[in-house]
């Protein structure tokens, strides 16, 4: 199969990549990095989540940062929702569209929402049946697609089987997690390949953690399966505080130079992409984690 001529970036650098970062990022911060990033050209951005406080403390303040960002036109701004409460919170604070997720291995599924894969599915059937009664767009998100933390291999019917059932119950876009970067270019493949037997292969997402250096190559290959939609994180922000040791996403910057330099379109300006990526990282004390952002700074700085 061919690369498909446009790829929609989903930049999940505010929710995945600073859910993990050991200091906290004051609203305000995080505001101005999401409309950088609007101005940059993102038209998908995870702008936070309204998950348990207790569980993940850098999310605490999604519902201010979501009613403090100047909402354009033609962006979407997703919140991660885990349950009913935080749909409750998540229409409260005027969110249009949700991200819900599932893990497709046990272990991961009690780590990150302290419920097992059959209790999570009741449970995002439940707040899919109240969020389309608010007219929401309802995401879906599958972790430990290529492998898992705890119990290492994983079976792809079970993934196979979460995709279908957020695609029945509503999900327009289901999102593929390798938390914890451990795949390579032929098992994305085969998973793609897989999941593509009964689920529409254009509405998966690839959301690759970069842990091992692979992300970018595991992107290559599934854009040649059909996959057109990618999520990745500014500066290669993040990690899953539940997946110790996962390192951030995909760097937006590497992703938008890849597809800039193969001639497919993502609607990116990657000077300003670059300034935001600055921004976080010069507020967070260290270097952006993208081998394209590094290059292009040193390479301005002559
Ligand atoms: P629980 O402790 O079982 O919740 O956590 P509970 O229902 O028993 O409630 C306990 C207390 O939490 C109650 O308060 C609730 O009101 C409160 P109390 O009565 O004791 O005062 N509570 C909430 N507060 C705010 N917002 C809420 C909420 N829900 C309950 N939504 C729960 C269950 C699902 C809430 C918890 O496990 C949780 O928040 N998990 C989220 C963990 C998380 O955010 N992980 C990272 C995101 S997922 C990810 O990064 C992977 C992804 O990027 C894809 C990939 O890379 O694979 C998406
Ligand atoms: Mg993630």
């Amino acid at each position: 199969m061919s690369f498909p001529s446009r790829v929609r970036i989903v930049e999940v650098g505010p929710r995945d990549g600073l859910q993990n970062e050991p200091q906290t990022v004051p609203v305000e911060v995080k505001v101005t990095l999401i409309e950088m990033l609007a101005d940059a050209g993102l038209a998908a951005i995870e702008a936070g989540a309204f998950v348990s406080p207790e569980w993940v403390p850098q999310m605490a303040a999604s519902g201010e940062v979501y009613t403090r960002i100047d909402k354009r036109p033609g962006v979407s701004y997703p919140m991660l929702v885990p349950n009913l409460k935080g749909l409750e919170l998540a229409l409260a604070a005027g969110v249009r569209e949700i991200a819900l997720f599932a893990a497709a291995t046990e272990t991961f599924s009690q780590k990150n929402t302290n419920c097992s894969i059959a209790q999570s599915i009741e449970r995002f059937a439940t707040v899919i049946d109240a969020a389309q009664a608010e007219d929401l767009r309802i995401r879906g998100y599958i972790s430990c697609v290529l492998g898992c933390p705890y119990e290492g291999e994983v079976s792809l019917e079970t993934v196979a089987m979460l995709a279908r059932e957020l695609f029945d119950r509503g999900c327009y876009e289901v999102s593929l997690g390798d938390t914890i970067g451990v795949g390579t270019p032929g098992k994305a493949r085969a998973m793609i390949e897989r999941l593509a037997q009964d689920s529409p292969v254009e509405k998966l997402a690839a959301h690759f953690h970069d842990t091992y250096g692979q992300a970018l190559a595991n992107l290559h290959a599934v854009l040649q399966c059909g996959v057109a939609v990618v999520d990745s994180s500014v500066a290669g922000l993040g990690g899953c505080p539940y997946a110790k040791g996962a390192t951030g996403n995909v760097a937006t910057e590497d992703v938008v130079y890849m597809l800039d330099g193969m001639g497919i379109e993502t609607g990116v300006d990657l000077d300003k992409l670059l300034a935001a990526g600055r921004y976080i990282s010069d507020f967070l004390g260290r270097e952006p984690v993208s081998r394209a952002a590094t290059a292009l700074w040193r390479k301005r700085a002559g």
